[in-house]
C-alpha cells in the first residue's frame, strides 16, 4: 500500500524550491513535462504513488499544493516547462496579490481569511489517497508568507491530522547577510510553530548553502536557482528510501522514528556528497568514491547544510546516511567499524551511539557521475547554536523596538506583543533541552522532583517513538 505524502509549498521559497524538486522527481522516474510515462521507464521497483497519483487519462500528478500571496513565483511555474504537470485546482493565489510584505503578522492573519480554501484543497488531496502518511512543508521562515502563513497551516494541519506525520524543509535566513531586515522576528514566531506543531524539520539554512556552493560548486555568489538545487538534492536523497523502498525506513515514520528518540527535538540536519558542479570533469579523474570516502565527507562540518557552531559537548543524537549507487554491504560495515575506531562521530552519551544506512537504488533513468554518492540525515545538538543566534539578534532588534510598527497592524499583535514573548520562551526552552541532551543523566535527571519528572517523561515518550506507536497509522 503506498504510504502518500502531500507537498504543501508556500511563498517565494517554497514554490522556487518545489518548482525544482518536481522536475527532479519526474526525471528521476521517468516522468515526461506533461506527467506521461517515458517510452523508457520501463525498470519499475519504484514507488511513483508516494508524490504522484495518477489522472483518468493516467498521466502522473504531483500530490502538490502551491500556495502564494504574491503571484510572480506561481505564474512562473505556471508558464514553465512542467506548467501541464501540475492540477491547476491546487494553485492558491491571494486575491490582492500583494504578498506579505516580509511580515510573519501579515502572513499569519491572513491564514485566518483563506485557510477554508486552502484547507479544501488539502482535504481533497488527502481523500484522494489511499493510506496518507502526512504532509511536507516546504518555506523560507523569514519572509512574511511562507513563515506566517506556513505557521498558521502548520497548527491547522495538526489540528485536523493529528495522527499524521508533518514534516518540513525550512528554509532558514542567512544570519549575517540577509535580505530581510526583520528575519529575525519571523524566524523566531515560525520556530514555535516548528517546535509545536511539526514532527520533523529538515534545517537548511541560506548561509551554509551559499557557503557550499562556493567551496563545492565553486560558484561565487549562487542564484537561487544555484541553492535550490542543493535542496532539491537533499529532498531527492531523503525521500529515495521512500520512492525505492527496501525492508527498512521505507516510509517517513520508520524515518523519523529513527531520528528523533525524544519529540522535542526533532530538527535535522544534512550533508550530501559528492555535490556535482562545472568541475564534475576534473573530480571524476582524482576520484574514487568509496562507501568509506563518502560516509567520512559526510560527517564533516564544512560539507553541513547548516551553520551552527560546535561546542566541546556537542553531540550527535542520531545519523542515518542514505547511500546509494553501487554499494557492496559489507564495505558498510567495514567503514562503520573504521568510523567508529577512528572516533569520526560522537554521539550522545544515554542512547545507541550508531550511525544507521539505509542503502537505496539510484533512479536507473539517470547517468550517474559518481560509483556511490551519500546524504546524512543528522539529529545533532549543536543546532540550538542556530537558535540561539536567532534569539540574539532578535533580542537586539526586540530591545531597540525596531521596525514594530509594522507587527502591530496586524492581528497576532493588535492587542499586545505576547506572541514574540511566548515564541521566544518556546525557543529558549527548545534551546534548553538541546543542552540537557548533551548529559548523561538527560533521561533521568537527578536533583528536584520537577526535574525528575521531565524525566520520566522522556524515557516514556522514548519508548513510545521507539515503538513507532504515535503515529504508525
Ligand atoms: P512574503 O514575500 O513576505 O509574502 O513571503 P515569502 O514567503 O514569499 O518570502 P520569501 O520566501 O521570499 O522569504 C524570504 C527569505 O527566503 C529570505 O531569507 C530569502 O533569502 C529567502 N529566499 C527567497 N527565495 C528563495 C529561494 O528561492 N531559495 C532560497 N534558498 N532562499 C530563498
Ligand atoms: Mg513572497
Amino acid at each position: 500500500m503506498p504510504r502518500e505524502i502531500i507537498t504543501v509549498q508556500a511563498g517565494q521559497c517554497g514554490n522556487s524550491i518545489g518548482s525544482q524538486f518536481w522536475p527532479q522527481l519526474c526525471q528521476e522516474h521517468g516522468i515526461s513535462q506533461d506527467g506521461n510515462l517515458e517510452d523508457f521507464a520501463t525498470e519499475g521497483g519504484d514507488r511513483k504513488d508516494v508524490f504522484f497519483y495518477q489522472s483518468d487519462d493516467t498521466r502522473y500528478i504531483p500530490r502538490a499544493i502551491l500556495i502564494d500571496l504574491e503571484p510572480r513565483v506561481l505564474n512562473g511555474i505556471q508558464t514553465g516547462p512542467y506548467k501541464n504537470i501540475y492540477n491547476p485546482e491546487n494553485f492558491f493565489v491571494g486575491k490582492n496579490g500583494v504578498g506579505a510584505a516580509n511580515n510573519w503578522g501579515d502572513g499569519y492573519q491572513t491564514g485566518e481569511l483563506v485557510h477554508e480554501e486552502v484547507m479544501e484543497m488539502i482535504d481533497r488531496e488527502a481523500d484522494g489517497s489511499d493510506s496518507l502518511e502526512g504532509f511536507m512543508m516546504l518555506h523560507s521562515i523569514a519572509g512574511g508568507t511562507g513563515s506566517g502563513l506556513g505557521s498558521f497551516l502548520l497548527e491547522r494541519l495538526n489540528d485536523r491530522f493529528p495522527k499524521k506525520i508533518i514534516q518540513t524543509y525550512s528554509v532558514f535566513p542567512d544570519t549575517q547577510n540577509d535580505n530581510v531586515v526583520v528575519h529575525p522576528y519571523n524566524s523566531l514566531l515560525s520556530m514555535r510553530r516548528l517546535t509545536q506543531n511539526a514532527d520533523s524539520v529538515v534545517v537548511l539554512d541560506n548561509g551554509a548553502l551559499s557557503r557550499i556552493a562556493a567551496d563545492r560548486l565553486h560558484v561565487q555568489e549562487p542564484s537561487f536557482q544555484q541553492t535550490n538545487q542543493l535542496v532539491s538534492t537533499v529532498m531527492s536523497a531523503s525521500t529515495t528510501p521512500l520512492r525505492y523502498p527496501g525492508y527498512m525506513h521505507n516510509d517517513l515514520v520508520s524515518i523519523v522514528a529513527s531520528l528523533i528518540p525524544t519529540p522535542r527535538c526533532h530538527f535535522l540536519m544534512t550533508s550530501y556528497t559528492p555535490f556535482t558542479g562545472a568541475n564534475v570533469e576534473q573530480a571524476k579523474t582524482v576520484r574514487k568514491t568509496t562507501v568509506l570516502d563518502v560516509m567520512r565527507r559526510l560527517l564533516q562540518p564544512k560539507n553541513r547544510m547548516v551553520s551552527t557552531i560546535p561546542g566541546k559537548k556537542s553531540c550527535y543524537i542520531s545519523i542515518l546516511n542514505v547511500i546509494q549507487g553501487d554499494v557492496d554491504p559489507t564495505d558498510v560495515h567495514k567503514s562503520l567499524l573504521r568510523i567508529r575506531e577512528r572516533k569520526l562521530a560522537t554521539f550522545i552519551p544515554w542512547g545507541p551511539a550508531s550511525i544507521q544506512v539505509a542503502l537505496t537504488k539510484k533512479s536507473p533513468y539517470i547517468p550517474m557521475n559518481h560509483r556511490v554518492s551519500g546524504l546524512m540525515l543528522a539529529n545533532h545538538t549543536s543546532i540550538a547554536t542556530l537558535f540561539k543566534r536567532i534569539v540574539r539578534h532578535y533580542d537586539t532588534m526586540r530591545k531597540r523596538n525596531a521596525f514594530m510598527e509594522g507587527y502591530k497592524k496586524t492581528a497576532p499583535f493588535a492587542d499586545n506583543l505576547n506572541e514574540f514573548d511566548e515564541a521566544k520562551e518556546v525557543v529558549t526552552d527548545l534551546i534548553a533541552e538541546y543542552e540537557a541532551a548533551e548529559n548523561a543523566d538527560y533521561l533521568n535527571p537527578e536533583g528536584d522532583k520537577a526535574a525528575g519528572e521531565a524525566g520520566d517523561k522522556r524515557v516514556t515518550i522514548l519508548k513510545m517513538s521507539n515503538q513507532q506507536q504515535s503515529k504508525a497509522d
